[in-house]
């Protein structure tokens, strides 16, 4: 019996760690469904029927089979946002970058392994604004022989930030493209779904309430999947700890609120009281915003509730008292800054920061807003009669209408795109200083191409035209190692001095500092085309994106394989 027991863990030692990995299948129908918030009910695009949509749970190291099954009048095409797609960039899902949508009727089967991440994503559709229905968490556990570098949490719940509008979003940046007018914003935010209590017709079964038990420690997974607005949360009362971020593990933080911009995921240990508090704690989310523009200012509530010990007479939930948390104001850059800059790399032996110490490619992208004219018989709501656009480096990222991946890969780029993205901007001006008069942009479908493995520098540089903005730059295929930022312009001679490259934060999405710069590293090890761009959609959709074309390495295993048969076509 022992030397069996004995015998049976010698063998479990001895495995590889690929044997603890599974296959896992999902089945994703979009469908149409009515949802009622705020009084107003409306049909929206789901996963399944539900709102937000269903959860994926891996371990790190399986491999992800999800089948989508498009069932609504729209094309749709699906993002695993953060998941680095080690040579299986045909399952990113960016429509027109890495495939074409899927088709009313067809199907798609995603097919990835998730390779040396573990913590919160979150997966979305990739296709105009339908992620403002089409979004849900992706949790991936650590192998099953491997542990949290913390104390493992009695429970983990995702807490997935969203924005809920009383109209059709496509309807809404339809227009907006149409007018070149600034889009209508949202009529509120959400937690899980939920508009919560600070809302007109927001009744208290729209309210997102977290049942806790006293002197345990609660792993809260929050997921920034708004459209276009940055927040900040905070429990009342309630010190969080943050423990890691876009599924990479940092060194723990304490921190009573929590910025976090569309795109970005961050893990949080909450220590509940460690006796039962006869009070409720009210937990909040609220924009942070730093353009010229309208933002929904509103506010999105739920609730901390202690189970009530069951010697207690039931407590009379309305009677009990309630604490508010003190959020930053919504223009409070100093918040933003001064939090940012506490996200470091653990860096340590088993999850070290493999940060390029040389660079062999070095960029620096202007990122901002700019204007196109306004098309000849027409008026435009843009500015002075323009209409909105914008840019890197003054080029806006046009869409081709076919995948760009697949162009790349048949060698096809004839009349798609072209590879003479401007490593720097053409035109160079006092960024965040007095904007140029001409702020037109170039529309045009032009691309980066780098050998595989180089390390990559890139320095964002957000520009003053139209108001300068923090804009949240997201990186399909890779994490970036966030080596620096500021305020001002960049200094090529001076800021290089102060880069931290021992445990800079390791992410897939970063704020780009409002009227600032940030500079991020990462080696191109991943061949394909992979898509950055703002993670606030009405920018992206304005052109602020562009794409990088990685080339195939030496080994085998350094490639892209051919496209999957049932690719969808454009
Ligand atoms: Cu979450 Cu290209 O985006």
């Amino acid at each position: 019996m022992a030397t069996n027991l004995l015998f049976a863990f010698a063998i479990i030692w001895l495995l590889p760690q690929s044997a603890f990995c599974i296959t896992r299948h999902y089945t994703f129908n979009i469908v149409q469904h009515n949802v009622t918030r705020l009084c107003t009910t409306k049909s929206i695009v789901s996963v399944n029927g539900r709102f937000p949509g269903p959860r994926l749970v891996a371990r790190e190291g399986d491999q992800m089979i999800v089948k989508v099954v498009n069932q609504v009048s729209n094309n749709i095409s699906i993002h695993w946002h953060g998941i680095r797609q080690l040579t299986s960039g045909w399952a990113d899902g960016p429509a027109y970058v890495t495939q074409c949508p899927i088709q009313t009727n067809q199907s798609y089967t995603y097919n990835f392994t998730i390779t040396g991440q573990r913590g919160t994503l979150f997966w979305h559709a990739h296709i105009s604004w339908l992620r403002s229905t089409v979004y849900g968490p992706i949790i991936i556990l650590p192998r099953r022989n491997e542990s949290y570098p913390f104390k493992k949490p009695h429970k983990q719940i995702p807490i997935i930030f969203g924005e809920w509008w009383n109209v059709n979003p496509e309807a809404v940046i339809n227009q907006a493209l149409q007018t070149g007018g600034g889009p209508n914003v949202s009529d509120a935010y959400t937690i899980n779904g939920l508009p919560g209590p600070l809302y007109n017709c927001s009744s208290n079964k729209d309210t997102f309430k977290l049942k806790v038990k006293p002197g345990k420690t609660y792993m809260l997974r929050l997921i920034n999947a708004a459209l276009n607005d940055e927040m900040f949360f905070a429990i009342a009362n309630h010190t969080l700890t943050v423990v890691e971020a876009d599924a990479v593990y940092t060194k723990p933080f304490d921190t009573d609120v929590v910025f976090i911009t569309p795109g970005q995921t961050t893990n949080v240990l909450l220590k509940t009281k460690p006796h039962y508090p006869n009070a409720n704690f009210q937990m909040a989310a609220q924009p942070y915003f730093t353009g010229l523009g309208t933002f929904d200012n509103s506010t999105v509530a739920g609730i901390l509730e202690y189970e009530a010990p069951l010697n207690s007479s039931p407590a009379n939930q309305n009677k009990i008292k309630l604490y508010k948390p003190t959020l930053p104001n919504m223009t409070s850059t100093s918040f933003v800054a001064n939090f940012t800059k506490k996200f470091r790399s653990l860096a340590s032996t088993q999850f070290p920061a493999n940060v390029p110490q040389s660079v062999d490619k070095r960029f620096l992208f202007a990122v901002g807003l700019g204007s196109s004219p306004c098309p000849k018989n027409m008026t435009c709501q843009g500015p002075n009669g323009t209409k909105f656009a914008a840019s890197v480096n003054n080029i806006s990222f046009a869409l081709p209408t076919t995948a760009l991946l697949q162009a790349h890969y048949f060698g096809q780029s004839n009349g798609i795109y072209t590879t003479d993205f401007p490593a720097s901007p053409l035109n160079p001006f006092n960024y965040t200083g007095t904007p140029p008069n001409n702020t037109f942009v170039t529309n045009a479908t032009k691309l980066v191409v780098l050998p595989f493995n180089s390390s990559v520098e890139v320095v964002l540089q957000d520009t003053n035209i139209l108001g300068g903005e923090n804009h949240p730059l997201h990186l399909h295929g890779y994490n970036f190692f966030v080596v620096g930022e500021g305020f001002g312009n960049f200094d090529p001679n001076k800021d290089p001095a102060n880069f931290n490259l021992k445990d800079p934060i390791e992410r897939n999405t970063a704020g780009v500092p409002v009227g600032g710069w940030l500079a991020f590293r990462f080696f191109a090890d991943n061949p394909g085309v992979w898509f950055m761009h703002c993670h606030l959609d009405v920018h992206t959709s304005w052109g602020l994106r562009m794409a990088w074309i990685v080339l195939d390495g030496p080994l085998p295993s350094q490639k892209l394989p051919p496209p999957p048969s049932d690719l969808p076509k454009c």
